[in-house]
């Protein structure tokens, strides 16, 4: 602030850096003058801007961890019973009382619980609904996941932003995690508590009635297939994954009683051909390769289906103004863990789709960071 500016007039003045629609700007600012010599207002309104954003986004991984690990201290699920007083839920989640109180109270101002007068503890709706890991709508499973790999994988971010290599190499990433690796079971059902929104959609928006069979390719603990074979009980298929992701699948489906009607389909889709169904799923899979192996993929999806079939792909998919931020960075986590994957547009996906024979793409939000594109077969 300058001599003689007092705060209400400074707050008047902040210089909002978004665009009406409050997403960020895709241009810069116009200064109205050469890059190197603002006019004077402009550069008083910088010098009076809060750095809001800035603080922000450099303080969110502080929020997420926090919730991470409440997620991990069993937090929502000890809560999710009854109301507790801080003493009974230090106690509960094994928390040494020096961190207790800020913790909870972290908690509290992040909206994920709620205190009341008398200082007891209790569960916000939402994370009730979805972090009591007793509930059948449990998404915890996808908070461990970011909290075992994502949180320690973008640790090296700067490095693989220089060298363009992930630490692992990035190569053969799936048989090393399938090969006993302790990771495997976080991994597997982060999957699950990942694809759980997007299956719902997938279930409820998809033609399934026109159908009769539906193969998960890359279907990790089936998650997407018991989703939409609960949702219609007419169709059978399954997943088809490597042959050490069979017993996860098995025992996953058993547990939601489908046993008869979703099957294991055991194969590695660089070397075999794609099961045959009447409709193909490929829920995050392309984004994990480079372009020649989704090309690959998508032709074998093609061959491997009837004519009349369908494959449905989905992805945290780049929006065509490439302006929101989640699948920018989620193409930043396929840098970080893999070796030639990116997320893409639906419009690079709908090409190479019709280059692979299909015909009929459309797009189809699902709710949640994933949208789906979902082409044909032509009879
Ligand atoms: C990112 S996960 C996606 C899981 C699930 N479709 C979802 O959306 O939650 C990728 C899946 O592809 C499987 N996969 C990787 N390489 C494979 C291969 N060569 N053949 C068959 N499946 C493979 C992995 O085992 C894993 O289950």
């Amino acid at each position: 602030m300058g001599p003689g500016d007092c705060a209400g007039e400074h707050q008047d003045r902040l210089t909002i850096m978004t665009d009406s629609n409050q997403t960020p700007l895709l241009r810069p600012p116009q200064t109205g003058g050469a890059a190197t010599s603002q006019p004077a207002e402009t550069s008083r309104q910088i010098e009076r801007m809060i750095p809001s954003r800035i603080l922000e986004i450099s303080y969110a991984f502080w929020r997420s961890k926090a919730l991470m690990s409440a997620v991990e201290l069993d937090v929502f699920t000890t809560l999710a019973d009854n109301s507790l007083d801080l003493e009974t839920l230090t106690r509960r989640t094994g928390i040494h009382e020096r961190g207790a109180h800020d913790f909870f109270d972290a908690l509290v101002a992040l909206g994920a619980l709620w205190r009341d007068a008398d200082g007891r503890y209790g569960n916000q709706p939402e994370f009730d609904y979805y972090l009591d890991r007793r509930k059948p709508t449990y998404l915890g499973g996808l908070l461990e996941h970011l909290n075992a790999r994502h949180y320690q994988n973008w640790g090296s971010l700067t490095q693989v932003l220089r060298t363009g290599v992930p630490p692992t190499g990035g190569v053969g990433t799936y048989k090393a995690l399938h090969n006993g690796h302790p990771m495997q079971e976080i991994f597997l059902s982060g999957m699950t508590a990942g694809s759980l929104v997007s299956a719902q959609a997938l279930a409820a928006k998809f033609p399934w009635r026109q159908f009769k069979t539906m193969i998960d390719v890359g279907t990790a603990q089936g998650g997407a297939a018991v989703e939409i074979a609960c949702a219609h009980p007419h169709l059978t298929g399954g997943g088809f994954d490597l042959p050490q992701v069979e017993p996860v699948f098995a025992s996953y489906v058993l547990k939601h009683g489908l046993s008869d009607r979703l099957k294991f389909y055991s194969g590695d889709f660089f070397s075999d051909p794609l099961p045959t169904a009447d409709v193909l799923v490929m829920g995050r899979i392309l984004h994990n390769w480079d372009l020649a192996t989704k090309n690959m993929l998508l032709g074998k999806a093609y061959r491997a289906l009837p004519p009349g079939g369908a494959l449905i792909v989905y992805d945290p998919l780049i929006d065509d103004r490439r302006a929101d931020a989640h699948a920018l960075l989620s193409s930043l986590n396929m840098l970080i863990e893999t070796a030639g994957g990116f997320e893409y547009t639906g419009a690079d996906c709908k090409e190479w789709m019709r280059q692979a024979g299909f015909i009929e793409m459309r797009t189809e939000p699902l709710g949640d960071m994933h949208t789906a594109v979902i082409a044909r077969k032509a009879l």
